[in-house]
């Protein structure tokens, strides 16, 4: 039996995060620059934004440049925002015809302005599309996502828009870049790095971690399925005992 037939459509994650990670190293191990490795990832998440939409997932988040990434070679950041800017270029007409809602968290500003207007197009002309939401992170950390939610709630605090023992959990997600979608219940990292590199801090608090040796490049719909089928497989008990989740 094929392993998309196994998973159980009605215990879907609705959430899926990627940590797409591994892009360098598979092209140094076949003796190609690290931008080739780039370049061959824009495939996985090709394969993984479809995997996801038939499976009927409802929003699927790719970390695809962190704040921390601006610290590489300037040939290799100049080289991923030129693929940033080609791929939602030609990927468009792909997603519209998958009906598929394209949209993006971190600090857009600092994107180089082609990127940034090419992005904001492609979220503008997809934004009344439903089948899925594809978010990706772009210039995006964890912690400067919390500072300035912090910042934006203690601007209204201060404007007496709201009281400071009006702050709880629901008004501090309103004030992330994530406001609106459900936390993600599965987070995947490929390439056997088991960290978490300031990726959705806040919003991963109660998702299932999965780590696969796969370097992204090589990432496919049957990996998607993988990850799935073991998050089903698992006992999610949110501080309760065994025993309260199955009776
Ligand atoms: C992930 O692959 C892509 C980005 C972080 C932009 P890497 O470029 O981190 O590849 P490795 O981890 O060096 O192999
Ligand atoms: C995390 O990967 C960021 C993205 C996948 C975009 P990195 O390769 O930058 O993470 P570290 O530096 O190894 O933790
Ligand atoms: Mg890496």
């Amino acid at each position: 039996m094929d392993l998309k037939s196994t998973i159980d459509t009605n215990r879907l994650p609705r959430h899926i995060a990627v940590i797409m990670d591994g892009n360098g190293r598979w092209a140094k191990q076949q003796g190609k620059p690290r931008v080739f490795g780039h370049k061959n990832g824009v495939t996985a998440v090709r394969e993984i934004t479809e995997a996801a939409a038939e499976l009927g997932v409802e929003y699927l988040t790719l970390y695809a440049f962190s704040t921390e990434n601006w610290d590489r070679p300037a040939f290799e950041v100049n080289a991923l925002m030129t693929l940033l800017l080609e791929t939602v270029r030609t990927e468009i007409k792909t997603l519209q015809k998958n009906n598929i809602r394209l949209q993006a968290i971190g600090d857009l500003s600092r994107l180089p302005s082609k990127s940034r207007k090419a992005l904001e197009s492609a979220m503008e002309q997809t934004k009344n599309n439903t089948r899925m939401t594809l978010v990706l992170a772009l210039n995006y950390s964890a912690r400067w996502e919390i500072m300035q939610a912090v910042r934006t709630i203690a601007g209204k605090v201060e404007r007496n828009q709201i009281g400071a023992d009006m702050v709880d959990e629901q008004v501090f997600e309103n004030a992330l870049s994530t406001a609106g979608m459900p936390d993600p219940e599965l987070l995947i990292r490929t390439s056997g790095e088991t960290r978490i590199s300031n990726f959705l801090l806040w919003q991963i608090a109660y998702a299932e971690l999965y780590f696969t040796p796969i370097f992204w490049p090589e990432f496919r719909k049957d990996h998607l399925y993988k990850a799935i089928l073991d998050f089903q497989n698992r006992e999610r008990r949110f501080g309760k005992t065994s025993e309260q989740i199955t009776n």
